[in-house]
C-alpha cells in the first residue's frame, strides 16, 4: 500500500518558538515515520508583510536548519525552500484567476493582519491563502498538519480544488487536484503566551518575554519563565477556566518532559508556583539542548544542510511539476515548446 502524503510549512519570519515546535514541527517528526512527508520553508509567504531582505535570507536558512535539528530526517522526508520551486508561484497565479475575491475578503487571518498594517496592506497579503493552497495542492497532499488557526485556509484550499478546478475542468470524472484534509492534533495545538494565558504565543508579539525561542540560551529561558504570569492559587492544574496560565505552563511541562497530562497534574497538584517554575525551567532547557546542539553543528558547516535541501528540492520539483502540468493542460494552455 502506498503511504498517504502530508505537506506543511512554517514562515521564516523571526526565530521559531516552542509554540511552533510543540504545535507543528514536533508533530511532523512523528508523522514522517508513517507518511510520505514534504515540509517547506514558506519564504514567499514571509514577504506578504513588509520585510527586511538580509533578515529573510538568514531566517530562511535558520528555519530549515531548525527543521532538521528538531528531528526532521532527510531519509524520511523532503525538506525544501518554497521559492526554490517556481511552480508554487505559477500555480498560485492559475488559482488566483478562478478564485472569487469575496472568498478572500472573509479570511480571518487577513482581516487581523490587515488591521495591523494600517494603510500598507499588500495585494500579496490578501492572496496569502491562495499561495498556501498552491503549496498544498501541488503535492497532492492527503493531509495537512497545522495548528487550529490555519483551518480556514485549509477549507479554502479544499474549495478551490473541488469547486473551482475539479468540478469545472475535469473530464470523465478524473479529478485534476487532490482535495486535502486538515490534520489538527489536539495536544500542543495552541501554546499560549507566557505573559497572558489567553493569548497565543506568537512570533509577532512585540514582547520578547511572551515566548521561548528554540535558540534561547538557558539564562534567557530562566528569566522568561521567572517573569511568566502566575495566579494567586496554590498547586498547578489543567482546565480551570479561571487559570489559563496554569493550564498552559503545565501543558508545556507535560510535553517537554514527555509525560502524560495525568501524571504531571498529579506531580504538580501540591506544589506552588515558586517550586513549579524551576522544574519547568530545567525541563525546557533540557528538551531544547539537543536541538540547539544539532542546530549549531548544521550552521557551522552548511554542507550537510545544502545536501539535504538539494535532495528535497529535487523530489519537490518532480512531484510539483507533474501536478502543474495537469492543471495547465486542463485549463487549456498550449504545450510548452522545447528549444
Ligand atoms: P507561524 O508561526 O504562524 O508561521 O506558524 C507556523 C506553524 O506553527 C503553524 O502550523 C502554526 O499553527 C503553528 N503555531 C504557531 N504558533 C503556535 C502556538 N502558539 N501554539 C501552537 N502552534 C503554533
Ligand atoms: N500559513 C501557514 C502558517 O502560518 C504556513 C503555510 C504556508 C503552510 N503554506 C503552507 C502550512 C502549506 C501548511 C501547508 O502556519
Amino acid at each position: 500500500m502506498t503511504k498517504k502524503r502530508i505537506l506543511s510549512g512554517v514562515q521564516p519570519t523571526g526565530s521559531l518558538h516552542i509554540g511552533n515546535w510543540l504545535g507543528a514541527i514536533r508533530n511532523w517528526v512523528e508523522l514522517q515515520k508513517e507518511y510520505d512527508t514534504y515540509v517547506c520553508v514558506v519564504d514567499l509567504h514571509a514577504i506578504t508583510v513588509p520585510h527586511n531582505a538580509e533578515k529573510l535570507k538568514s531566517d530562511t536558512l535558520s528555519t530549515a536548519a531548525l527543521y532538521v535539528a528538531c528531528g526532521m530526517d532527510p531519509r524520511e522526508c523532503s525538506i525544501f525552500i518554497q521559492s526554490h520551486i517556481p511552480a508554487h508561484s505559477e500555480l498560485c497565479w492559475l488559482l488566483n484567476c478562478v478564485t472569487p475575491l469575496n472568498w478572500m475578503e472573509r479570511m480571518i487571518q487577513f482581516k487581523e493582519k490587515a488591521l495591523k498594517q494600517g494603510d500598507n496592506v499588500s495585494l500579496g497579503l490578501l492572496d496569502y491563502p491562495v499561495l498556501m493552497a498552491a503549496d498544498i495542492l501541488l503535492y497532492d497532499a492527503d493531509l495537512v498538519p497545522v495548528g487550529e488557526d490555519q483551518k480556514q485556509h485549509l477549507e479554502l484550499a479544499r474549495d478551490i480544488a473541488q469547486q473551482r478546478i475539479n468540478s469545472r475542468f475535469s473530464k470523465n470524472n478524473n479529478p485534476i487536484l487532490k482535495v486535502p484534509k486538515p490534520l489538527i492534533l489536539k495536544e500542543g495545538a495552541k501554546i499560549m503566551s507566557l505573559c497572558d494565558g489567553k493569548n497565543k504565543m506568537s512570533k509577532s508579539d512585540p514582547n520578547e518575554n511572551s515566548r521561548i525561542g528554540l535558540l534561547d540560551d538557558p539564562d534567557a529561558i530562566q528569566k522568561k519563565i521567572k517573569k511568566a504570569k502566575t495566579d494567586p492559587h496554590f498547586g498547578l492544574e489543567f482546565s480551570n477556566p479561571e487559570r489559563p496560565e496554569s493550564d498552559n505552563l503545565l501543558g508545556i511541562y507535560s510535553m517537554v518532559t514527555n509525560q502524560s497530562r495525568e501524571k504531571v497534574a498529579e506531580e504538580c497538584s501540591e506544589i506552588g508556583w515558586g517550586k513549579f517554575k524551576p522544574l519547568l525551567t530545567d525541563a525546557v532547557i533540557t528538551s531544547l539542548q539537543p536541538i540547539q546542539q544539532k542546530y549549531n553543528d548544521l550552521i557551522k558547516d552548511p554542507s550537510e544542510l545544502n545536501r539535504i535541501l538539494k535532495e528535497g528540492t529535487n523530489n519537490a520539483k518532480t512531484l510539483s511539476g507533474h501536478t502543474l502540468q495537469r492543471v495547465r493542460e486542463a485549463l487549456g494552455f498550449l504545450e510548452t515548446i522545447n528549444i
